[in-house]
Order: structure tokens, then sequence, then C-alpha cells
């Protein structure tokens, strides 16, 4: 058993940059049930970008726009439109982290740095990842403010909390990858390299194929388990895959999908159905071989059937989850919505409905 290399305390926060900061936190807060926590922008004396936090569960997400004409960020919108620009990472030091990662092959892009305000030291490191994606390493148990310097706790005229309804999504499950073809190989050997992940679980063209599409995928995960990163590249097939439709539209790798865990994935994907969120559909032919694929489970098998939520099984258990539409007009990032009863996989029994259930949607789009 090796040492950890790189301890990895947790997944942060996960930070997007959109077109409208504003709009996207009404979203993801009246939507997928996010409280949003604090704000930043001219008011709390930045002048460069508004930002907003948002939480749920032990989620944080972090939605940024600029607010100068001439930020180079904004060139982000042109090639991606609205995504996930970094995964941040809470460690113990910012410093050792940010030097094991460049001395291990990764980009800086900004070195250790230390933002004072009066809650605190809070201190930060960012190297690059797959395509414009970026990882923090982020430090603030020296800091007691909302979040960050430049961040104030939201004005509670903006956002009453009378409103706030949680849908019940508690952590960060994994964050999916699009790498282009040929490339998954050198970003699981960055991955293991860099941030001393290793290899879960490997997914190839058999296991992940329609009569249309291929994929192939490896799973990487941190030394504690706890950090899960499948990366995905297309493989070749008769039509266009939907990691290919990706890559077309996202204008390169980037975030595929982010997966929550609920712990009643059936009040959490009825109360999200409620708020007008789409998800992706199989047929009603996946229900009746259901029983006989997966055997007994707690969940009423109809209420499953009624909301689309799909189930698979491994040795050590089993899973429910279902899958968001896209949430861009792009055909780029999406959800996933997940709830384990023991199983520590990622549902490939589902694959197959799943990507035929993806393929009506680029059939409907042109793109298939
Ligand atoms: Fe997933």
């Amino acid at each position: 058993m090796s040492a950890d290399t790189l301890p990895l305390r947790r997944i942060d926060h996960v930070r997007f940059f959109v077109g409208n900061a504003r709009q996207s936190a009404y979203f993801y807060r009246n939507a997928f049930g996010f409280d949003v926590v604090a704000y930043e922008g001219l008011e709390t004396g930045v002048k460069h970008e508004a930002g907003y936090v948002l939480r749920q569960g032990h989620i944080t997400f972090v939605l940024t726009s600029s607010l100068r004409a001439n930020d180079p960020d904004n060139m982000r919108l042109i090639f991606h439109g609205d995504g996930v620009k970094d995964i941040a990472f809470e460690v113990e030091d910012v410093k050792y982290s940010f030097d094991y990662a460049v001395s291990h092959g990764a980009i800086g892009v900004t070195p250790p740095t230390k933002l004072n305000d009066d809650f605190g030291t809070y201190e930060y490191a960012t190297i690059r990842a797959y395509g414009d994606t970026t990882h923090s390493f982020i430090n603030r148990d020296h800091y007691q403010g909302v979040f960050a310097p430049g961040f104030k706790p939201i004005d509670p005229e903006r956002y009453s909390r009378s409103t706030f309804r949680p849908v019940g999504l508690k952590a960060i499950d994994h964050i999916v990858a699009n790498v282009e073809e040929g490339k998954m190989e050198e970003w699981v050997r960055w991955y293991e390299h860099v941030l001393g992940f290793r290899q879960l679980v490997h997914f190839d063209d058999k296991d992940i194929s329609t009569e249309y599409t291929a994929l192939m995928s490896k799973v990487m995960q941190n030394g504690t388990g706890r950090i899960k990163f499948p990366i995905n590249e297309p493989a070749k097939s008769k039509r266009r895959s939907q990691i290919d439709e990706y890559l077309q539209f996202y204008g390169g790798p980037g975030v595929q999908h982010i997966a929550l865990a609920t712990g009643n994935i059936i009040e959490t994907v009825r109360a999200m159905r409620a708020n007008d969120v789409s998800f992706l559909r199989v047929p009603q032919t996946y229900y009746e071989m259901l029983p006989q694929r997966v055997g007994p489970i707690n969940e009423d098998l109809r209420e499953l059937a009624e909301l689309g939520i799909l189930v698979d099984r491994d040795d050590e258990g089993y899973l429910l989850q279902i899958f968001t539409k896209p949430v861009e007009d792009r055909p780029t990032l999406f959800f996933e919505v997940i709830e384990r009863h023991g199983s520590r996989s990622f549902g490939k029994g589902n694959f197959k409905a799943l990507f035929e259930a993806i393929e009506r949607e680029q059939a409907l789009r042109g793109t298939l």
C-alpha cells in the first residue's frame, strides 16, 4: 500500500464560467435546490467579475461572469459557452500540493497565493488540466469568512430564505471529463503522476457501445478514494458519438457531467421535475426487464418507471441513477443524480439504454 503522495481532503468547489452568473444562480437555486450563500461583484469591491456561491449539502458551486468587455476569460464563452472552469481541491498545504503537481508535469497557472481580509488568510494555487479546465488547491484553515476574500454573505433582500427549497442533493459523487480520441491514456497518466490518483476501473468500447456510438472510459480516484474522475474518449463508430458531439460543441475537452449524490433519489427527482428540470427517458421495456436484471430492491418499481430512474447492480450492491438533459443550449454539460446502496460502480448495465436515449436526443439535434 503506497502512501497518499498528494493528500487531497475533498472537492472544495466546482467553479463555472457563465455568460450571466446572476441568471445561472437563479436556475441552480430554483431548479436544482441550491442555497445562494455568498456574492462578489461591484457592491463588494470586486471590479472584474461577479460571483455567486451556491451550496446544498456538501456541494459548493461557484458561478462567475466577467464584468469587463476586454476580459480574456470572455473568450471562454465564445469557444465553450457556459461550462466548468475549475475543480478545486481542499488541501492541507497549498504550496506542497502545487510544487508536487508542477514537479510531476503540471503546468502552473497561479502559484501559491495568499489573500487576506478581516476574516483571515485564504490560500490557493491553480494548475492546468484537460482543455481549458483547471484544478485549484485551496486552504481556508485560517479563514473565517463566508467563502473567500471578495465574497460577502448574500443580501437577504435578494434571495429570501423562505423561498429556498433544497431537493436533497448531498455531495459530489464523481465528475466526468471528455477528452479527444486517443487522449484518454495521456490524461490517465497525468492524474497518476501529477495528482497521485490511481485507476479504479476501465470500460472499453465493447462495454459502452450501441449500434451507432462507442466510447472508452477509465475511472481515476485519489488516494482516499473519495474523489472519482472518470475520463471518456470517443471510439471508432458508425455515427458521431455523444463524446464527439460534446467535443465539437464545447470546442475541445472539458467536464461532461457532474454526478450528485442523494439519500432519496425518488424525492430528489420528483422535486427537480416539479422545478422543470428535464431528464433523459428510457423506453418502458427497460422496466419490464428490470426485476430479472437487478433482483430485489427497496424502491417501488412503478415509482422508478414513472420518474425514469435507472437501476444497476454489481457484487457489492445496487445503485439508482438518472441523467438530466444538457443544461445549456449547446449539448455539453449535464448532471447525474445518484443514490448508492453498496454499489461503488457507475451503472455499466445502463450504458446501452442510456446511450440509445442520448442518440434519440442527438437525432433531434441532427448531430448523430
Ligand atoms: Fe456518471
